[in-house]
């Protein structure tokens, strides 16, 4: 294999030359969203691309979705690069000169810059592949926004035939300024886990309590309690988040009929798994003693969802060698309490993962909302940069694993 300061200076030139034909990728994408298992007409055009640079299409099983393979000039480490596919269920108001021409989706989410960025990544390992001393799995995955595509991956063995040695993903980000890429060693994706309780009482009479067992009382008390945890059981150098964001109880408008049950819903959003199993714990005592202390019967279903994005300490080096070798500035972010589900790769396998943030962010332009915003864009110089920083990955990850 060539040396990498070689091969980064190829890459960036070919960023450069073919920047407006990986955009015009990103354009085609941006303009047909589909949504989450319903990306047809993505998976045939990723399906169509890929095959026109030589790369293998695996079978594994998927409906939508597609998995690449491409095999470099010799044996070597495989490294996997993912990218999801799926848009959301919004109306687009941006100021894109190509919005979504399928009315009401929207990729509000920016998973077309990622998509984007791994077709550029593509045709880039394609045509540098002779000097490529293994071989590179591309993940192209859908349904990320309902958190089952990389589930569904997983029990495809999509990590399998060939095994993958380490695992690339990345995000757009409208928090940091185009032109730069977070990367983070550690956590940068929080755990995400659903909470239900379920409050019983005795209904009745509104106007005449002392017949009933009141569940929307004890429902109050735990919400407050609740909140103790966080500021009184979590230490203030770690971070968690609790939060009930449905509560359900009574019929309608109805003012004089205590119910006979209360439900609501939250979520935890947590970075190591001590603090998790703690917030569990304590929730289970609050829900159960204070329902017993109000004379009701309290249950908490605590659901484990999706794990940390726990960025791997020994890829660190390799991604911020990969952002540097594109030209882009690698920063230091902080975490999000948002989840990804990128983490079902590496919790579910013993393979390394890293996870990156591509800056999108261009006051100019415009393009300043958040993920989910019906104004959501992003700034298209990032394409390349993505493109550049999978690639370089691959070659750096490469490098770097066959010295261990
Ligand atoms: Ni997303």
């Amino acid at each position: 294999m060539a040396e990498l300061t070689e091969i980064s200076g190829k890459v960036r030139q070919y960023m450069k030359e073919h920047e407006e034909e990986f955009l015009g990728q990103f354009r085609h994408l941006h303009q047909h969203p589909e949504l989450s298992f319903q990306e047809h007409e993505t998976t045939a055009y990723i399906k169509k691309k890929l095959e026109g640079w030589g790369i293998e299409i695996l079978d594994i099983g998927l409906e939508t979705g597609v998995v690449g393979l491409l095999k470099g000039g010799k044996e070597g480490p495989c490294i996997a690069l993912r990218a999801d596919i799926d848009a959301l269920p919004v109306l687009e108001e941006s100021t894109s000169e190509y919005p979504s021409q399928n009315k009401g989706v929207m990729h509000a989410c920016g998973h077309d810059t990622h998509m984007a960025s791994l077709l550029g990544a593509a045709q880039i390992l394609a045509e540098f592949r002779d000097e490529l001393n293994g071989s590179v799995k591309f993940l192209f995955q859908p349904a990320e926004e309902i958190n089952l595509g990389a589930k569904k991956m997983m029990e495809l063995n999509c990590l399998e035939n060939p095994k993958v040695d380490a695992i690339f993903g990345m995000h757009n980000s409208p928090e940091i300024p185009v032109g730069t890429v977070a990367v983070k060693n550690g956590p940068l994706m929080a755990a995400v886990d659903r909470i239900i309780f379920t409050i019983k009482g005795h209904g009745g009479h509104g106007g005449i309590p002392q017949r009933n067992v009141d569940p929307i009382v004890a429902a109050a008390a735990i919400i407050q309690a609740t909140q103790t945890v966080v500021s009184r059981n979590v230490s203030p150098i770690d971070s968690a988040v609790i939060s009930i964001c449905n509560v359900k109880a009574g019929e309608g408008t109805t003012n004089n009929v205590t119910p006979d049950e209360v439900k609501m819903y939250g979520t935890v959003r947590t970075y190591r798994k001590e603090v998790q199993a703690m917030i569990d714990r304590r929730l289970h005592e609050i829900t159960e003693s204070i329902s017993t202390a109000y004379g009701c019967e309290g249950t908490l279903e605590y659901l484990y969802e999706l794990a940390v994005t726990d960025n791997n300490p020994i890829l660190y080096d390799i991604a911020h060698a990969a952002v540097c070798d594109t030209g882009a500035e690698p920063v230091d972010p902080i975490p999000s309490t948002g989840g990804e589900d990128f983490s079902v790769f590496t919790s579910q396998s013993d393979v390394p993962g890293f996870f990156y943030w591509l800056g999108v962010r261009n006051p100019d332009k415009d393009c300043v909302y958040s993920w989910h915003s019906p104004h959501f864009k992003a700034d298209e110089p990032a394409i390349a940069i993505g493109a550049g920083t999978y690639a370089m990955s691959v070659f750096e990850a490469v490098d770097a694993l066959a010295k261990k």
